[in-house]
């Protein structure tokens, strides 16, 4: 059996997997840093870098015994070595590179991006089946894919601003639900009406495959507070969050959800059917051959609203729905080491020189 023991340090997650080449998880383990964050509504790098080096081994150590698998019994070792926060990026890949040397097996470095849109092949995950669309979204990345393999991807279109997750956090933040804030809207969601408020569903120019959520979030701020009054620092709201009942809240929560849904969804059929306009705008040549699936990755892929109607947008197209399991849908190791398996099958190995980036190559 080929062992893969997987590190994930990009953002707040601190993350250790062991999975095998038929892609079956021996564990995966994460210790999230919600706490350390909270109270200032997002990741503070400094605070994120210095918890991922407290628990970093001792995930490790958790990772190998609830595998029951020894250092000696490991292939190579995998770390997510970009795109993240180059401060927490860099704790995962000198942990790895140490592991690494003092076992004396291959270090692999995988862009965290494609391990997303690997992720749906995870343990009793059916085979991804390409040319595939690929869509990720999460609290860094809302990007679209055009995948003619695992690694071979073509970006169609990423977002101008926020990413989907943080619109999501940040809409949490505006209606005073705390940190991290796209499960609690999700969640409240549920007891919401979501045709209460209409919130605008910014798509760009017409045949555009880039997101924009920053104006969307805008409107939910004066939705809820009401037009500012003044500009800058003087600027004062009309009213804030404390001044609507629960059932309110919720109707924004939801109004919130469906409008970033509806987005994602408008450029998910437009990606499916580019055109000689989609071309001549922005490039993007037809598909050659007809996708042959829709591959999802990313914590926002957690949400059920977009779940459903990604399932269901996949059904009306025929195209094969691969969703990741829960477990694999926020930032965990497992999608690290599962994607260090095609790496590996590829000879694709890495030196101790390997770099941390900020970007994805993807
Ligand atoms: O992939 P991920 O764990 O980290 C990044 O690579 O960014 O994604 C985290 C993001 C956060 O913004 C979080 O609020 C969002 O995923 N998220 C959700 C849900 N679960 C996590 N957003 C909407 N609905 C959810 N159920
Ligand atoms: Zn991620």
């Amino acid at each position: 059996m080929t062992l893969i023991l997987g590190l994930e340090t990009s953002c707040d997650e601190t993350a250790a997997a062991v999975v095998d080449e038929q892609l079956s998880v021996h564990s995966n383990v994460v210790a999230t840093q919600f706490d350390l964050h909270e109270r200032y509504a997002g990741v503070v790098p400094e605070i994120a870098s210095r918890a991922h080096v407290e628990k970093l081994m001792p995930v490790v150590t958790e990772a190998l015994t609830q595998a029951g698998v020894g250092t000696h019994e490991l292939t190579a070792i995998a770390v997510g070595h970009r795109p993240g926060l180059v401060g927490s990026l860099i704790v995962g890949v000198a942990a790895a590179k140490a592991l690494a040397w003092s076992l004396n097996v291959p270090l692999i470095g995988v862009d965290h991006v494609e391990a997303h849109l690997s992720a749906a092949a995870l343990g009793d995950g059916p085979d991804l089946a390409y040319p595939a669309l690929g869509l990720v979204v999460s609290g860094g990345h809302t990007s679209l894919y055009r995948l003619t393999d695992a690694q071979t991807l073509e970006r169609l279109g990423s977002t101008m601003d926020d990413a989907i997750g943080e619109a999501f956090d940040k809409a949490a933040v505006i209606l005073g639900l705390g940190y991290p804030g796209g499960p609690r809207i999700d969640t409240l969601s549920k007891t919401g009406d979501a045709s209460r408020f209409n919130l605008p569903r910014p798509t760009l120019d017409q045949h555009s495959l880039d997101f924009s959520f920053s104006g969307l979030k805008t409107a939910l701020l004066y939705a809820v507070r009401g037009h500012p009054v003044g500009r800058g620092k003087s600027a004062s709201f009309q009213r804030d969050h404390v001044d609507h009942d629960a059932q309110t809240i919720a109707d924004f929560a939801a109004s919130f959800q469906a409008a970033a849904v509806d987005v994602v969804i408008e450029k998910l059929e437009r990606a499916l059917h580019l055109t000689a306009e989609t071309q001549d705008a922005h490039g993007l040549t037809p598909w050659e051959s007809p996708p042959q699936s829709l591959i999802f990755g990313g914590g926002v892929s957690a949400n059920t609203l977009l779940r459903e109607r990604v399932q269901a947008f996949a059904d009306e197209n025929a195209l094969a729905c691969h969703l990741p399991a829960m477990d694999y849908c926020i930032d965990n190791a497992a999608m690290i080491a599962g994607h260090a398996h095609r790496l590996l099958a590829n000879g694709e190995t890495h030196g101790l020189e390997l770099p941390v980036i900020a970007t994805t190559r993807a």
